[in-house]
Formats: structure tokens, sequence, C-alpha cells
């Protein structure tokens, strides 16, 4: 079974944004184990075998390259990782339902199943089969239907172990995880699979850091981590709009409610609106699963955390329109930042997309900045590129137009010139800050009209 100079071989199917940077770790932290990593796509396979990964994440490439033809193997031969391999994560996506029955909310897991199909098809010994990608509660039961329906006399485990990472920081997320969480049956096999996945982690993670759970809450503490995060969000964001109605600071009533510890100063940033792949998807997939049950009041009080993240998007572009004297057609809108966070190149989800659109539609020539998602963004607004201008320098972006707003916390605009900026722009000059992340004063000294998130605006005219 595998290379013999390894005492395992560990296979992953996906080379994602969860697939990719895992399996780097443990590839990286136990040099004993052969790690493949297999998808479908070549292109993605060929950029992981690169110098340019096909994600950016600080501290992967330096991850990556340490243990890449070591014991990290890229590769789309999926057949041979499968037959090879003891342990096989699953990391394929898992987007939310565009057709059929529970379309817009459910998860499609039409990628999940074929993944199954393959391995069911292929395989010739037991098997530890670990989910990674996000799924509904349940999942793993289905999958163990589908994989343990075979007449060849192989047993398929499986296993759901959700990833917690967040871009932008997924290396130390990986390094020092706050929690790895196992699901597992509680039969005789199911635990001894859940004792070697624990093992793997142990060869870097404490074993208090360790939680062992039955599967199905492992894989619903994952959609309950994730919708919990985005309530904080929604929660300020709404106490965002209030504050500007009344003059209280957001920022400072985050302060406030944060330093008490059972609240917690973390995820109290008003924003424009969280994006990302997963908060959205998996907060639709608790309330499908939630009506599903019958559960509609349940599931109500989890929709209004996507509608509240929908309506502040909605404020900030009507905001916009409003101030800058209700019309912005043919005004020259730069926007700074199209990643859903800062220190990713990832756009899924990111409240710059609407936020774009919307101005497209208001007849705006929108401008688009950023360090690292400028591809993305081509491919997300491709169908209105007639409409649309990129410029990877923010100062170039920023020459000639009547508005700034800022979509990304990049750090790199925090730092830049806004007095060179302001020069070049047609006044009056608006900035409206959906991060709030630049200091207002000094801006509204510049020239500027400032117009921060849930903090009284900085306005030259009455
Ligand atoms: C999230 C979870 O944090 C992670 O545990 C899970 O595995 C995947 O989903 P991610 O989407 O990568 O990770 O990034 P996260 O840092 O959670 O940010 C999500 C969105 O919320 C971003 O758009 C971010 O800008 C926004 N956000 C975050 C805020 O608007 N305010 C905050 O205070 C924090
Ligand atoms: P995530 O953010 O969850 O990691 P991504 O979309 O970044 O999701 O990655 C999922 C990967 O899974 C994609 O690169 C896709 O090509 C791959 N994939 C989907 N279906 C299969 C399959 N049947 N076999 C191998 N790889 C697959």
């Amino acid at each position: 079974m595998g290379d013999s100079k390894f005492t395992k071989t560990i296979a992953c199917i996906g080379a994602g944004y969860v697939g990719g940077p895992t399996m780097a770790m443990i590839a990286l932290k136990c040099p004993q184990y052969k790690v493949v990593v297999v998808d479908i796509n070549a292109e993605r396979i060929d950029a992981w075998n690169s110098e340019k990964l096909p994600i950016y994440e600080p501290g992967l490439y330096e991850t990556v390259a340490q243990a890449r033809g070591r014991n990290l193997f890229f590769s789309t031969d999926v057949e041979q990782a499968i037959f090879e391999s003891e342990i096989i994560f699953v990391s394929v996506n898992t987007p939310t339902k565009t057709f059929g029955q529970g379309a817009g909310k459910a998860a499609d897991l039409q990628y999940w199943e074929k993944t199954a199909r393959n391995i069911v098809k292929i395989a010739k010994t037991d098997k530890i089969i670990v989910e990674k990608s996000t799924l509904p509660v349940r999942t793993a039961q289905a999958m163990d239907r589908i994989l343990n329906a075979n007449d060849n006399g192989v047993h398929f485990e499986v296993l759901s172990n959700p990833e917690f990472l967040a871009e932008g920081t997924a290396i130390a997320d990986l390094e020092k995880p706050d929690r790895v969480l196992v699901g597992s049956q509680t039969t005789e096999l199911g635990l001894k699979a859940r004792d070697e996945l624990v093992q793997v982690y142990a060869n870097w993670v404490d074993k208090e850091r360790i939680l062992t759970t039955n599967v199905w809450s492992a894989e619903l503490s994952k959609l309950v981590a994730n919708a919990f995060l985005a309530q904080r969000i929604s929660s300020i964001n709404s106490i965002s709009a209030l504050c500007e109605k009344t003059e209280a600071d957001v920022t400072e009533v985050s302060r406030a409610i944060g330093m008490d510890t059972r609240i917690g100063s973390r995820f109290l940033n008003s924003s424009v609106g969280f994006g990302g792949s997963c908060f959205k998807k998996d907060i639709l997939n608790l309330v499908y699963i939630a009506d599903s049950y019958g559960l509609h009041e349940v599931a109500r009080y989890w929709e209004g955390v996507v509608n509240m993240n929908e309506y502040q998007k909605c404020r900030f572009v009507d905001n916009m329109i409003k101030v800058m004297f209700n019309t912005v057609a043919d005004k020259r809108i730069a926007l700074f930042g199209f990643a859903f966070k800062a220190d990713t190149g990832d756009t899924r989800e990111s409240p710059s997309i609407d936020v774009a659109r919307q101005l497209i539609e208001e007849h705006a020539g929108v401008v688009i900045t950023d360090p690292q998602a400028i591809e993305n963004a081509k491919t997300d607004l491709a169908d209105c590129l007639g409409s649309v201008e990129f410029a990877r320098d923010p100062y170039e972006a920023a020459k000639g137009a009547h508005a700034i707003a800022i979509m990304t916390e990049w750090d790199e605009y925090r730092k830049l010139d806004y007095e060179k900026i302001i020069s070049q722009m047609e006044r009056p000059a608006f900035l409206f800050d959906g991060r709030n992340i630049l200091d207002h004063k000094k801006l509204f000294e510049l020239g500027f009209n400032v117009f921060p998130l849930g903090q009284p605006s900085l306005k030259h005219y009455e």
C-alpha cells in the first residue's frame, strides 16, 4: 500500500481554498505521510505545481514549497490517489443549488456524490472518508449508504472533520487551530477511524484542542459557527444604520459592548456587508434544514441574518446616490478593494460585486482597484466589462473620480497619500468608507466629504 518510505498515504479530492492549504499543513507537519492532492481541474493542479499558486494566501507558498515533491504531491490522477490511500479527505465544492428543489438555499451535493461513487468504483481496500467540505447535517449518513452499498467487501468509514480556517489567515489558523473537530459513529469501526484521524492532527495540535463528537454534531457545529459569526456582523451592521440616524458612533458602541467579556470584542466591525464563500451559503443551508423539519420560526430567525446583510449593501449604495445629489450617472467612482476581505484574492460573495453592479445600473463609471483580486473581479463582472475599468494602482483608479468607496480593508489603503489623491479628483470629492479604516477627520481636512459607516458624516456643505 503506497510508497514504502511513508507510514501512511493520505489523499485529498478537491484542490481548492480548503483542500490545498489544509493538506499542505498536514504534509509539512507529518513528513512520515505521503499526501496527494487531486483535482479534475488540470489548470488548478498545474498552478499548485508552479511558482504561482492558484490562490493567494499569506505564508501558503512557503508552506507548500517546503513539502512539495518531498511528501506533498498535486495531481489530476484522482483514481490513483483513491486507490493508494488509507484516508481520503473530500473537499470538493458544495455550492448553493441553483436549480430544482431547494434552489437558492440547499447545498448542491452533486460533486460530493459523484466523488463518493468514484471512490466506490476504484477502492480495493477499506478506507476512511473524511468530509472536509461544509455539508448539510446528515450528509455523512447519505454518503455512508452510497459508499457501503457495494459488493466487493470494502468498508468505508465516514468521518466529519469540518474546517474552520478563515481566508487571509489560513496558515496561522491551520497551524494553531482553536479546535479540531472530528465527528464519528460510535461503533467500534467508527471509533477506530476517529482515533486514526485524531492521530494525524496530534502530530502538531494539542490533544485538548481535538474535540470528538458524533457525526451530526460535527456537521451541524460548522454551520452554527458560521451562522453565529455572521450574526454578529449583521447585528452590528443593523446598529450602524441606527447610529447614522442618532449621531451615535458604531465604533464606540462596538468597543463599549465588546469589552464585556461575555460578548467579546471580535467580529464586531461594522462593514458594507460580509462576503465569502461560507457565511451566506451555510446560513441558507441552516434555513433550508430548519424549514424542512417544519421549524419555520427557527428558519426565519436565521434568514434575518442574511436579509440584514443584503440591506446593508443596498443601504450603502442608496446613501452614495443620495449624497451625490441623487445621481451618479456619468460620475467616475473608484472602488478600493474587490476581495471579500483583506489578504485574499477571493471575491466569492464579495459585497463589492453587488455594489459595483448597482452603480453600473445607475450608469456610473466604475473603476476597480485591488492588490490581488482584479482577475477574479473581471470574471465576476464578465457580463458588464464594457461599463467598468480596472486599475492595479489606486492612484490611477482615483484619477478624475468624483468618489472613492473603500470596499476591502487592505492595509495599503490606510497608508495612501490622500492629499495627492484628492488633488487629482473632481470636486466636490466624496469618500465612502465601507470598512471604517481611514482617519476621517484628516480626510475631511484635506477637503473630502467623508461618509463613514455608523458615524456622523463630515461635509463641507449643508
Ligand atoms: C469564515 C469563518 O470565519 C471560518 O471559520 C470558516 O471556516 C469559513 O468562513 P472567511 O469567510 O474566510 O471565514 O472569513 P471571515 O474572516 O470570517 O470574514 C467573513 C466576512 O465577514 C468578510 O467579508 C469580512 O470582511 C466580514 N467581517 C468580518 C465583517 O464585516 N466584520 C467583522 O467584524 C468581521
Ligand atoms: P472550497 O472553497 O470549499 O475549497 P473550491 O471551489 O475552492 O471550494 O474547491 C473545490 C475544488 O473541487 C475545485 O477545484 C473543483 O475542481 C474540485 N472538484 C469538484 N468536483 C471534483 C471531483 N469529482 N473530483 C476532483 N475534484 C473535484
